[in-house]
């Protein structure tokens, strides 16, 4: 008998096909799952990320708020254009502390997955204010009053407890220290010596130049620190691989 007259069997046997394709989905779902178990790690561990001090994740919280991934990405792609105006493309370790990733779906305006330092504090306070003021021809809407609204810290040991429950490494210390961290990095008086081992390359200065601690500091104080922490001076891709 023939392969495909022996073919004709299970054509012709309803049960006996329902059998057999089972038997042969089950193999080919066992060899793409079963390799999921054995590794490690998607994200490839990479030196410097650390998960956000207080003040950059009430930053992150307002930016949210606002809806800026509305029109901004976070996520430079591995292609010329974009490394060559915006600097080394985006590492997958670079967004694993972010719930929710704030990759973005479209630019109206550029990527800021690396603005940290490019501008002054004195700019982002004045592109706040009024973009128009710097870039004649923005479309970006002026967010004048996080100048003048406190910042709301009640909760950020809270936030903080919430994103280690999806897996960000905050350690009981830095929980317990949240809101003196917080304050302290805005404190150019401050002591920060605790707060720089918790949080390395933390930026501690008045971002916004006012006396009270008001959410545009703590917006400023996450853009400049976004793409900040990876030196790609010294980082290697792997390309073993
Ligand atoms: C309606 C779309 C829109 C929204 C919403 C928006 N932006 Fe923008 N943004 C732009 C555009 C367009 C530019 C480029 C022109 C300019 O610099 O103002 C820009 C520029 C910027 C820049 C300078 C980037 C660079 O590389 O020069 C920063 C920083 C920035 N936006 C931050 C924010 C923040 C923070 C928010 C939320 C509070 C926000 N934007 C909301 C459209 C938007």
């Amino acid at each position: 008998m023939s392969l495909l007259s022996r073919h004709r069997i299970l054509e012709t046997n309803a049960t006996l096909l329902l059998i057999f394709s089972f038997i042969v989905v089950t193999i080919g779902g066992l060899v793409q799952i079963v390799p999921l178990f054995y590794i490690e790690n998607t994200i490839e561990k990479v030196e410097g990320m650390r998960p956000y001090s207080p003040l950059e994740l009430a930053g992150r919280n307002i930016y949210i708020r606002e809806g800026c991934y509305v029109c901004h990405s976070q996520m430079i792609r591995p292609m010329r254009d974009e490394v060559e105006r915006y600097g080394h493309y985006s590492l997958a370790a670079e967004s694993m502390y972010d719930h929710p990733f704030q990759w973005g779906s479209k630019r109206t305006g550029p990527d800021l997955a690396r603005i940290g330092g490019r501008y002054s504090d004195e700019w982002h306070v004045q592109h706040m204010r009024d973009p128009r003021d710097l870039v004649p021809e923005s479309i970006m809407p002026a967010y004048p009053w996080l100048e003048e609204r406190p910042l709301d810290y009640r909760h950020i040991a809270d936030d903080m407890r919430a994103l280690r429950a999806v897996g960000v490494p905050y350690s009981d210390e830095m929980i317990a220290s949240a809101v003196a961290d917080l304050r302290a990095q805005v404190d150019p008086d401050a002591d920060w010596e605790g707060l720089l081992s918790r949080y390395p390359k933390a930026q501690t200065r008045n971002f916004d130049g006012r006396p009270e601690i008001t959410e545009l500091d703590a917006l400023i104080a996450y853009l400049q620190m976004l793409g900040t922490l990876v030196d790609f001076s010294t980082f290697q891709v792997d390309e073993a691989r």
